[in-house]
């Protein structure tokens, strides 16, 4: 019986925007989910933000704005991107929620009354303009200004108590911490002595926080606060039976940075609570940007976000996902995206399908020819498939995303060979049954192939099975039907010309000569009136100076006559003549469009007469 799979990423701090980082950890657990969801498991994956703390309430105070209002404003642009994305996220957490302020506080409950969270005066060297204790070392670097003694009542957690119960979980549990190395390093921490953990902070100098349920004058620390996110969104304490079907966690995905909070004070937080300890924690490495030997050639480092609105979501998640060994960092590079795409996406994958629906449009008028029955050279690409689909799920199972890509990439490869093997082109002069096998074996592989790469790449995927009127996701060879016609489809993953790529590059600047021939000049619309037979566009006269000229112009969606009469607006002025739906136009008007809202680029007319330059 298929079971459960509970996956979740770490909340992302709201103090920046969402960059590459959060994009992968995000990618990594999607593409895990749709894994397991194919294998018919029952997923849960859960995403969010960290909304409270220090951090959070300092960028908030840099705008001059309510914290709440700034976590408002940031969740959207992270929910843009993970739509962006294809992210499958069953659930979305903000720490601001009251379903999480509750948990937390039950949870602080708990440990308090099991004895756990003690009084203590803690006395230090704090700075108040950085508003934290510093230690005696930071204080003598002179970084720090405004340093005084202060003495402080706090809240600590008996961490110390739970360290043995730790160091017994780990080993008794050697996939608690992932990958090895991480474990190691852990269980090298938990050698030292472990201290007690500060899980309070005084009102007086941090208020954006989750009170205590004991002492309403403290909030609590914001790790304390958000680790209990991945209980909170499985319901804890709720009437259901939900958090029981999902806690624990399968897998907390995290980046080599937090592991301390994840390995160590999340553990410890959960035994004293004498809740179960998640299966995994799975600390991968970083991407590093910046390698200047390889970004030299094309001149600049790129922000691999924007490659998305190049080149599309599914490259970029393919990218992310092949060229990471999980647990180690990575380098992303310019040229080893394009390198990528190229030989595996445009010439092993894309080509594959190019090639087999050519040739069944071609010689089979687009109809799936009938396999008949195997020969060798069929069976081994069967045999290559099965085997294929048997590794794959291990090697989910065992986290290598990079292998079972590889792997399948392999077998895609095989494939085309065969193929050129078999030469089908030639071979339907002579046996046009042996051509049809040829062709059948390589449609059908390919339909394998598309399947397992579909949790990486769900976009694109859906293209070829469009293509091959796949249905049903079946992993068993046979299962692409003869007798079916096969549609037509975009090219899958049209090549990256690297020479063009590199001239582009540069042709993104102009220089002032370039911008001078534009022409820009301010004009007062005269007169507006829709164009015969056309809906969307006016006939405008407009006045620049003395001089008068006709627009046709495609704004009668967006503007009435009467708006636009009497308007100051910017043209470019020596747009070379068209004649449109029969109406001369010359010029152009300037507006700013995003997809169906269009403005138009007005001048203060009070300030400035028609005619002039616009610089
Ligand atoms: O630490 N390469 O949030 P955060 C790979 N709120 N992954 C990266 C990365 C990089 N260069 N940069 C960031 C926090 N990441 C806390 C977490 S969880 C209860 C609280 C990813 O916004 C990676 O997953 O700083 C890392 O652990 C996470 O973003 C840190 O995000
Ligand atoms: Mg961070």
């Amino acid at each position: 019986m298929a079971g459960k799979f509970y996956i979740t990423t770490p909340i992302y701090y709201v103090n920046d925007k969402p960059h590459i980082g959060h994009a992968y950890t995000t990618i990594l657990a999607d593409v895990l989910s749709r894994y397991h969801r194919a294998e018919g498991e029952d997923v849960f994956f859960l995403t969010g933000l960290d909304e409270h703390g220090q951090k959070v309430q300092q960028a908030a105070e840099e705008r001059g704005i309510d914290p709440k209002d700034h976590c408002d404003e940031m969740a959207p642009r992270f929910l843009e991107l993970w739509e962006k994305l294809h992210i499958s996220n069953d659930d979305f957490i903000r720490t601001t929620e009251d379903r999480h302020v509750k948990v937390v506080q039950d949870i602080l409950q708990i440990v308090y009354d099991n004895g756990d969270i003690y009084e203590d005066e803690y006395e230090g060297l704090y700075s108040v303009s950085e508003e934290r204790f510093i230690t005696e070392k930071e204080a003598e670097s002179g970084d720090f200004r405004d340093i005084k003694k202060l003495k402080e009542k706090n809240y600590f957690f008996k961490m110390s108590s739970y360290q043995q119960g730790l160091i017994d979980h780990i080993n008794n549990n050697p996939d608690f911490i992932q990958p090895e190395h991480r474990k190691n390093e852990v269980l090298g921490f938990l050698r030292n002595p472990l201290g007690d953990l500060c899980i309070s902070r005084p009102k007086s100098r941090l208020n954006w926080g989750i009170d205590l349920p004991f002492d309403t004058n403290y909030v609590t620390y914001v790790w304390f606060d958000a680790l209990i996110n991945y209980v909170t969104a499985t319901g804890f304490g709720a009437n259901d039976d939900s958090y029981t079907k999902w806690w624990p966690a399968e897998y907390h995905l995290i980046g080599k940075d937090i592991l301390t909070t994840h390995a160590v004070y999340w553990p410890t937080m959960l035994l004293s609570a004498k809740m179960p300890l998640p299966k995994s924690i799975f600390a991968h490495g970083w991407w590093l940007m910046g390698d200047s030997k390889m970004s030299k050639s094309l001149g600049n480092v790129v922000n691999p976000l924007d490659l998305i609105e190049e080149y599309g979501v599914d490259p970029v998640r393919y990218y992310l996902m092949r060229e990471m060994v999980l647990g180690q960092d990575a380098n992303f590079t310019m040229e080893s995206f394009i390198r990528r795409y190229n030989s595996d996406l445009a010439n092993d994958f894309g080509n594959l399908l190019s090639r087999v629906s050519k040739l069944i449009e071609k010689n089979f008028d687009s109809v799936v020819p009938d396999p008949v029955e195997n020969t060798d050279a069929e069976n081994v690409i069967q045999n290559a498939a099965e085997k294929v689909i048997a590794s794959i799920h291990t090697l989910i199972e065992e986290m290598k995303i990079h292998d079972a890509l590889e792997e399948t990439l392999q077998f895609i490869r095989g494939v085309n060979k065969y193929m050129e093997q078999q030469a089908p082109w030639k071979l339907v002069k002579e046996d046009k049954t042996a051509a049809g096998r040829v062709l059948y074996t390589a449609a059908e592989a390919l339909r394998i192939g598309t399947l397992l790469l579909e949790p990486v790449m769900p976009n694109r995927t859906e293209i070829v099975l469009e293509t091959l009127s796949v249905s049903k996701r079946e992993l068993n060879w046979g299962g692409l039907k003869a007798g079916i016609k096969l549609k037509q489809h975009p090219p899958l993953f049209p090549r990256i010309d690297v020479k063009k790529e590199k001239i582009e590059e540069k042709e993104k600047f102009i220089n002032y000569e370039d911008f001078e021939k534009l022409g820009l000049k301010t004009a007062e619309i005269l007169t507006a009136e829709k164009v015969e037979g056309a809906d969307k566009l006016y006939k405008l006269q407009i006045k620049m100076g003395n001089e008068e000229q006709q627009i046709v112009s495609g704004i009668a969606d967006h503007y009435t006559p009467e708006e636009l009469i009497g308007k100051m607006v910017v043209v470019v002025s020596n747009l070379e003549p068209a004649t449109i739906r029969g109406v001369e136009s010359k010029g152009m008007l300037l507006a700013a469009s995003r997809k169906k809202e269009l403005s138009l680029i007005i001048v203060d007319g009070k300030k400035v007469e028609s005619g002039k330059k616009v610089y």
